[in-house]
């Protein structure tokens, strides 16, 4: 890196914003976090106010730059931003006013079980997975939409002339925080974020007129597609401390995550323990589709360069089932508190939380599961319900992982982790108890930030090369080594199955 040692990146995350400027090894050496408002207008639907989202993306840019500025250094020692977010959440605005005409409909929101229903049994539905790499669930973007059209008439009136404007929350953002070469609005996305529409073909990287069809959505104006490193396509940002710096990178969080572990090379893994849980496993430039209930996804693309793909194992509750036991039962203070409470008994107790507050997601796919604890008895403490409330994700990830190795045919050596609960050294033991496999932590954690800064150092040409980013993120990883027999995993993962199987068909409608 020449005199622009630093890389920056938004992460536009479910509960928080965050703003971070990178040294040339990914320290962050100046940052800013801002959690937001969760939006739950009825059991199952989760909303963000668009405005909020991007008046949080502004003010992490301005605390962040003046931490920035007071340690000596200045707006144009930034060399480019990236921005990473999180993915398939939904927002329309009127594009002649800007003006959002819907809160965003968020990635976990259950509302569109009957719309699911209904696409299911359209002529096309069997074709869905082979050609965008996603089953037909609530979890895309494209049925989130048709749910607005179906109920709000502001939008369905601006879609009837023509003006309705659809993007994830990378496009809104650039929307609104950025502006091309000429001054002009932007309405760009990137393709692995478009990848989580279910409106792009994986194969083409091109939104599908097929597609918009089947889903009722032919007159949406979609943004323009570019890959996730591009030197011209995301223009530059457009007013605060920071106007004028380019924007070379954009992905949606979990391939930025991948990025920031770096696993470029095809058969490596990451598993991000966020709001909810996703892994990612790099199938190379061939995507693979899954017959054991993964998802197909675009990991990341550089500008003129083939597409990286990935099979991607999506657990919709995670982190989220902490936050559950803090804000809604109060049976912890702070979520740092669930690592050490779970670690203080030996087991669950028999006790089984299988956290489906939306459905389950990967690898079981049950629309109509919702969460249910299991073998609660007198001696039930908060101590199990807590080491249950991990147990959940980790069973999860071991099932995730067991799909993958089915699809891949490859046996996962070591799990590379990172994300909140990551920090947890007893989450991470617990993790590979179940597993049986190792798993590896570095000691940055923020790999999400980090792979949209990385993106952003690609796009600008600070990085030409992958071996460029050898002394990045490079420094003491700590490996949690499996302490469980064959026989324990599979006996407790057994019992979690049998729960999982129980947890089937409690959606109701009162
Ligand atoms: O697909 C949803 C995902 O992108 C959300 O990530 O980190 O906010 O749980 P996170």
């Amino acid at each position: 890196m020449a005199t622009k040692r630093f890389t920056a990146a938004i992460d536009q995350g479910t509960t928080s914003t965050r703003f971070f400027i990178f040294d040339d090894k990914g320290e962050p050496v100046a940052k800013h976090q801002e959690e937001f408002k969760q939006l739950y207008p009825h059991a199952g639907w989760i909303e963000h106010d668009p405005s909020v989202l991007v008046a949080s993306a502004r003010s992490c840019i301005d605390q962040a730059t003046a931490k920035f500025l007071e340690l000596g250094h200045k707006p144009e020692d930034i060399a480019a931003i990236g921005i990473t977010n999180q993915r398939e959440t939904s927002i329309v605005w009127d594009s002649r006013t800007g003006k959002a005409l819907h809160n965003a409909i968020v990635w976990c929101d259950s509302r569109t079980t009957h719309h699911v229903r209904h696409f299911k049994t359209k002529t096309g539905a069997d074709t869905i997975l082979q050609r965008t790499g996603l089953p037909l669930s609530t979890y895309p973007s494209a049925v989130k939409v048709k749910w607005i059209l179906d109920h709000c008439k502001p939008a369905r009136d601006a879609y009837d002339e023509g003006h309705l404007a659809f993007g994830t929350v990378d496009s809104w953002l650039l929307y609104n925080l950025a502006v091309g070469p000429d001054g002009e609005k932007l309405h760009v996305t990137d393709v692995t974020n478009a990848s989580r529409t279910q409106l792009m073909n994986i194969d083409t990287l091109e939104f599908d007129a097929s597609l918009l069809s089947f889903f009722e959505l032919d007159k949406l104006l979609l943004p323009r597609l570019a890959p996730s490193a591009d030197d011209s396509a995301y223009g530059a940002i457009a007013d605060g401390p920071l106007k004028g710096v380019r924007v070379t990178g954009c992905l949606g969080d979990q391939s930025a995550a991948l990025v920031g572990q770096k696993a470029f090379k095809e058969g490596m893994a990451k598993n991000t323990y966020g709001t909810g849980c996703f892994m990612l496993y790099n199938t190379g430039n061939k995507p693979v589709i899954s017959t054991n209930g993964l998802l197909t996804t675009i990991a990341f693309q550089w500008k003129d360069q083939k597409p990286v793909y990935a099979l991607e194992g999506s657990i919709a509750v995670a982190g989220s089932a902490v936050k559950f036991l803090r804000d809604n039962l109060g049976i912890i203070k702070e979520a740092h508190e669930i690592g050490p409470l779970a670690a203080k008994v030996p087991d669950s107790g028999g006790v089984v939380f299988v956290t489906a507050f939306g459905g389950l997601f990967a690898p079981y796919w049950i629309d109509d599961a919702q969460g249910t604890i299991f073998g609660i008895t007198h001696y039930t403490t908060r101590e199990h319900i807590c080491r249950a409330t991990v147990e959940a994700t980790c069973f999860q990830t071991k099932a995730i992982i067991d799909a993958m190795e089915k699809d891949s045919g490859i046996k996962l050596q070591t799990l590379a982790v990172d994300g909140g609960m990551s920090n947890s050294d007893e989450c991470m033991q617990l993790q590979a108890d179940i597993i049986g496999i190792n798993v590896d932590r570095p000691a940055i954690r923020e790999t999400t930030a980090l792979g949209a800064a990385i993106a952003a150092g690609f796009g600008a040409a600070v990085w030409h090369s992958f071996d460029d980013l050898k002394g990045v993120n490079a420094r003491n990883h700590r490996s949690f080594t499996t302490k469980t027999t064959q026989e324990q995993q599979d006996r407790r993962f057994n019992r979690w199955e049998k729960a999982v199987e129980m947890s089937k068909g409690w959606l109701t409608t009162e």
